[in-house]
């Protein structure tokens, strides 16, 4: 998972990340059921990237944190936001290791648009432990994370009217079987997988999860009152037939 660090440090990415400005739908659904709460909220935003989502929030909270492993985001943000919210700051720092904040310390953590995917599945325990430690006790955690109910999307073609498309999407697919040797053609598709599923021309890895197995895992972890919304629609998900059905390509958790 190493080489995802030289991937969001590179300048067609960073650049990718700063060009970025829509919230998406579940985001826009979590920002709405907070929204009256935010004003007394210390936030931090893990794995800030260009800084789509500090133009939501920042605004809105009390005190703002970004921080992000790669120094070129973090740039990036300094530039955009310093100047213009005087509650804003950026560091730059690893989620692995939130030793830098102290226990109790935010009201609010959002690690948006997957970032938790970037490291391995051992270290996503140490960031889910990390993360929680610098939580106050009624503090709020919200991520999202890729779904291995979508993997077999990923292998689909679809007839598309530009010719050009449909046959880069060929070309694509094709590729992506022969990076994951043969992985993602297994029927059963255990609880995680870590897989290349073309993103960023083909250099990153991610972490798949069921999306039942990641709430398994956070409340292993002690975290509570866990909800989940569906990229597709941004709508919450009650029922875990729901959720064991849901093809979304990613999905987002909102948990205390
Ligand atoms: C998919 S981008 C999303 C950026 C931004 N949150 C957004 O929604 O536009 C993931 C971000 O997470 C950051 N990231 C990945 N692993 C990280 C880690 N271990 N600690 C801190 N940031 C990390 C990457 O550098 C990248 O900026």
């Amino acid at each position: 998972m190493d080489k995802n660090l030289n991937t969001y440090r590179s300048e067609k990415v960073v650049r990718h990340y700063a060009d970025y400005d829509d919230l998406q739908k579940p985001e826009q659904t979590i920002l709405n059921l907070l929204k009256s709460k935010l004003s007394n909220m210390k936030m931090l935003d893990i794995g800030v990237g260009g800084g789509r989502t500090t133009t939501y929030f920042a605004p809105l909270v009390k005190e703002y944190t970004g921080i992000d492993y790669s120094e070129k985001m973090i740039e990036v943000c300094n530039n955009k936001f310093t100047k213009h919210y005087s509650n804003t700051k950026f560091i730059k720092a690893d989620v692995r290791d939130l030793n830098c904040f102290c226990e109790n310390e935010f009201d609010f953590v959002l690690f948006s648009f997957n970032g938790i995917d970037c490291i391995s599945f051992e270290e996503r325990n140490i960031a889910f432990t990390q993360i929680k430690r610098v939580l106050k006790n009624d503090g709020l955690f919200c991520f999202s994370s890729h779904n291995t109910n979508a993997i077999a999307d990923l292998l689909k073609i679809k007839i598309h009217l530009n010719i050009f498309y449909s046959i880069k999407r060929i070309f694509d697919i094709l590729k992506i079987k022969r990076i994951n040797k043969g992985l993602l053609e297994k029927k059963e598709i255990k609880d995680w997988i870590i897989i290349n599923d073309g993103d960023h021309d083909f250099n990153t890895q991610y972490c798949y999860i069921n999306p039942l197995y990641q709430i398994k895992i956070l409340k292993e972890t002690g975290y509570q009152n866990i909800m989940s919304f569906s990229f597709q629609d941004g709508k919450q998900m009650s029922m875990e037939n729901e959720i064991m059905k849901n093809k979304s390509k990613w999905v987002y958790y909102l948990c205390s």
